[in-house]
């Protein structure tokens, strides 16, 4: 097996922890938890597992303001519960990848304590401090992603410092060699714990313009929509200076490679196409030395339509460069629930597609039991996304709500009070239940994992787009001399089963549908929202 080959052919299950598993009744979850479930992860057939932030933090933007990169918050254990969970995965051969956040800081970090101190602090250029404009005002027109200006005023010293997100989480000035030293030493403090990898938070953002020029206008705002809109972030993110920091941060984690087993960086990148693919860091000679999957996020904001879908992963296959390991991506912590965007069986069809397209795929916990989003009473809400600009969705708590494990109290998640609320259809929807259904999403799910490992062509195999009708998404994956075929019918009515594309004597390897391996006939139509995988005999 090759170095790569766990995160090229294998899957990753991104894990938030304040709602995976508590262990302590207060009604967080934990990381002696996780450990608790690493045999169901096992079971599910995943490789790695990646976990939100789990550094101690003030918990503003609950994990991404950290206070220490090299400590565990004692909410969810310390770094000997770290270090158990570590051997546990690594026992299991679970490959284990954390969260690393560079843009920013806690305003609690020790880092900006002493920066802010005084404007001759040592540790000052460590962050991005700027003179008021003439007019008293904020430095430019930058704005926050959590609402309002990125800049706030420090009374004390008379500056303002950046902030992309909220004004606890200044940003860190990644210009300045002893902040990029800084932080590659973080990395390698985890990766001498034996860490497999790292998710990079806003990867795009780490470095501004060096003048500091205002943003134009976006001429495509439409008033009413997030505030953030209305400017396009040309000069706040995706500088053209960030590659040379990619390269090294690339350097840092190959250093701790080995000849079987590679470290990985996966980066959180939400830009158009051709911006994306710079991200894996094409240099002269053709080398890749960037982020090994620059996240693609294509699916989680398209519109649920074959055709829209189809043109996606062409452009996404055409624009690869050459080497390039592609990933796909349903949900995430920021982002909708899959069943809440497509529906119930919308969300069958979709689980087969991320199982069957060609580049690893990140599932987002719960979404195997096919959670959805979980309305949040206005006294519960939590994330700040709401809280700061309220009423426009923006709000990422129906997403982090607590996984279900059983019909215990609490879905088993906790003996506490969970810190979000659970929401309904949890005493069916579990783990424990769907375990024992063979038509689940967990079975489902388990059934689709499993041919993925099983079948090369799928984890490793050659992708090519087929034509079967308006409704109907097809591709081919074959590898050597096996060839699969995915038909995925997204229309309300029955479509065809295109014979011509399977030749004969095809074999149905997979459906999303409970019965579907049972009722391969004569005049066999796909049914509404049926995907069905075959093994298309050579003609
Ligand atoms: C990323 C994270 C998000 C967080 C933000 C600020 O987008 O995914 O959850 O709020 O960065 O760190």
């Amino acid at each position: 097996m090759s170095a790569d080959a766990w995160w090229k052919n294998g899957i990753v299950y991104q894990i938030y922890p304040r709602s995976f598993q508590d262990s302590d009744g207060d009604g967080i979850g934990d990381l002696a938890g996780i450990r608790r479930r690493l045999d169901y992860l096992v079971a599910l057939g995943v490789d790695a597992i990646w976990i939100s932030p789990i550094y101690p933090s003030p918990m503003a933007d609950f994990g991404y303001d950290i206070s220490d990169y090299c400590d565990v918050d004692s909410r969810f254990g310390t770094l000997a519960d770290f270090d158990a969970l570590a051997a546990d995965a690594r026992a299991r051969g679970l490959k284990l990848i954390l969260d690393f956040v560079p843009n920013h800081t806690s305003d609690r970090h020790p880092w900006f304590i002493e920066s802010r101190s005084a404007r001759e602090s040592p540790k000052r250029g460590w962050y991005l401090w700027r003179d008021p404009a003439p007019d008293g005002g904020p430095p430019n027109n930058w704005l926050s992603h959590f609402g309002g200006p990125a800049w706030t005023l420090d009374e004390a010293s008379g500056q303002y410092y950046c902030h992309s997100f909220l004004k606890a989480q200044p940003d860190l000035n990644w210009r300045n060699p002893q902040v990029r030293e800084a932080m590659f030493e973080v990395l390698r403090f985890w990766l001498r714990r034996g860490v497999d990898g790292f998710r990079v938070d806003v990867l795009s953002d780490l470095i501004k313009d060096e003048l500091f020029r205002d943003n134009p206008a976006n001429p495509a705002f439409v008033p009413g929509e997030n505030p953030l809109l209305q400017l396009l972030p040309i000069h706040n993110t995706d500088q053209p200076d960030m590659q040379d920091i990619v390269f090294e941060m690339r350097r840092v984690t190959d250093a701790f490679s080995d000849p079987a087993s590679s470290r990985v960086l996966i980066g959180e990148l939400y830009l158009p196409l051709p911006r994306l693919m710079h991200y894996y860091g094409r240099n002269a000679e053709g080398l890749l030395q960037g982020v090994q999957l620059p996240f693609n996020f294509q699916l989680v904001g398209a519109k649920w339509l074959p055709a829209e879908i189809d043109r996606i992963v062409r452009e996404y296959e055409a624009a690869l460069p050459p080497g390039a390991a592609p990933n796909w991506v349903l949900g995430n912590h920021d982002k909708p629930r899959i069943a809440s965007r497509v529906g119930p069986q919308g969300a069958r069809l979709a689980a087969m597609l991320l199982l069957t397209l060609r580049g690893t795929p990140t599932l987002y916990y719960g979404d195997e039991l096919g959670m959805a989003d979980v309305p949040i009473p206005p006294d519960r809400v939590q994330d700040p996304a709401e809280k700061n600009v309220p009423g426009k969705g923006l709000g990422r708590d129906p997403v982090r709500t607590p996984m279900r494990w059983s019909g215990e109290p609490n879905a088993g998640f906790t003996t506490g009070t969970p810190w979000l609320p659970l929401g309904e259809g949890w005493a069916e929807g579990n783990v424990e239940a769907q375990a024992q259904d063979a038509s689940s999403m967990l079975t489902l799910y388990r059934r689709l994992i499993a041919l993925r490992r099983r079948e090369p062509a799928l984890h490793e195999g050659s992708y090519a787009p087929l034509a079967a009708g308006p409704e109907v998404l097809a591709y081919a994956r074959a590898h050597g001399a096996r060839r699969l075929v995915v038909l995925l019918n997204f229309g309300a009515t029955p479509a065809p089963i295109p014979s011509q594309l399977l030749g004969v004597d095809a074999e149905l390897l997979a459906s999303t549908h409970a019965d579907g391996e049972a009722s391969l006939h004569e005049g066999r139509m796909l049914r509404p929202l049926e995907g069905l995988v075959f093994a298309s005999a050579p003609a």
